[in-house]
């Protein structure tokens, strides 16, 4: 069987750039070149001018750790319809130590969202290991809920059409598991204003000691091979830990008892040609288990992180599904 499917030669060009870059940068003795990488690692600042009908602020919400997240608001939208618009919190991926919500791909991608799905977009810029492990990434998510649940809009120039009671979770790979980790402590959290109704997980990053079919059937494939996934999971989790931890191995043996936890409907969506997609599966089916609302969407010629690329047609086909997700889950 095919190890990758047929893609156009500019798909191949960046996912052959962006291996080389995260070969060069994350080193074998397990810290990161982060100099070289914010030198090579396309950035795009904020924009109030409207821009393909969304304007841009960065908001900084603990300048000590430098967590801070991009405001997307889409502005023709809001013209046409009076009506409250949901807010979706967007945790990027990238392993837990590349990339950021200011960067070039994400802030094209959290534009599209913010028009296609009618959303406002919040966009977290998370720490990032090896220099903040396991939790930080979590206790950054959860964070985030807590700033938009207690500070006044008016003092952060969020717009006051947002529909805190309509939230979703959307993340891409370590933003797909940060996702689901920040819905499972927002469960169990009461916040006065904010409301965690959906979760779209794109393409989760889980793992464990042992490996799954997937994963040895596709070992090399781009962006996430099984030796550069190795790599990301040890710099990520606490010294000494392995992959068959509650954050890793997420409905292993020592998953979290979600059983009781108030869990948002949930959208998984797996590629056929994503190493990672057994355990993404399980995931969906231990939500079930559970008793939680999941759907599972799947696009059988789909590689790693397709979503970023629109020249794949799995990309506009996953906008479409997910609009219509929001709009299910969200109701009138
Ligand atoms: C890891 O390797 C880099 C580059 O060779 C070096 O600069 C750095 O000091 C090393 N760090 C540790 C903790 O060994
Ligand atoms: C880890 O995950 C795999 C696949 O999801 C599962 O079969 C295995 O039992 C898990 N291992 C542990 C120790 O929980």
């Amino acid at each position: 069987m095919a190890s990758s499917p047929v893609l156009p030669w500019k798909t191949k060009m960046v996912l052959n750039i962006f291996s080389v870059v995260a070969d060069t940068v994350c080193r074998s003795n397990g810290t990161i070149n982060r100099p070289l990488i914010n030198f090579l690692e396309a950035k795009v600042s904020a924009n109030d001018k409207p821009y393909r009908g969304v304007k841009t602020s960065d908001i900084i919400v603990d300048e000590t750790r430098d967590l801070w997240f991009r405001l997307f608001i889409p502005t023709e939208i809001h013209k046409r319809h009076v009506i409250p618009l949901p807010v979706i919190v967007f945790f990027h991926g990238g392993g837990f130590s590349l990339l950021t919500a200011d960067a070039l791909g994400y802030d094209k991608v959290c534009r599209e969202f913010a028009v296609k799905f009618s959303a406002i977009i919040v966009s977290v810029n998370y720490r990032l290991a090896p220099e903040h492990r396991f939790p930080s990434q979590y206790d950054d998510g959860i964070d985030i809920l807590k700033f938009l649940d207690e500070t006044e809009f008016n003092r952060f120039g969020f717009p006051t059409f947002a529909d805190l009671s309509r939230c979703f979770l959307v993340g891409d790979s370590a933003g797909g598991n940060l996702a689901h980790h920040v819905a499972v402590r927002s469960g169990k959290t009461n916040f006065k204003r904010v409301k965690v109704i959906g979760q779209i997980s794109i393409q989760p990053f889980f793992g464990g000691e042992e490996r799954t079919e997937s994963e040895i059937r596709l070992a090399k494939a781009p962006l996430i091979s099984v030796e550069r996934t190795d790599w990301m999971w040890k710099v990520f989790l606490p010294e000494g830990e392995n992959r068959d931890h509650e954050a890793v191995n997420v409905s292993g043996s020592r998953a979290i008892d979600i059983n009781g936890v108030k869990y948002p409907a949930t959208m998984v969506v797996v590629g056929g040609f994503d190493p990672l997609q057994d355990r993404q599966r399980d995931f969906y089916k231990w939500l079930k288990r559970n008793g939680k609302t999941v759907k599972l969407v799947e696009y059988p010629n789909a590689i790693h992180a397709f979503y970023v690329f629109p020249e794949l047609p799995e990309a506009s086909e996953f906008i479409t599904e997910a609009r219509n997700f929001i709009h299910e889950v969200r109701g009138k």
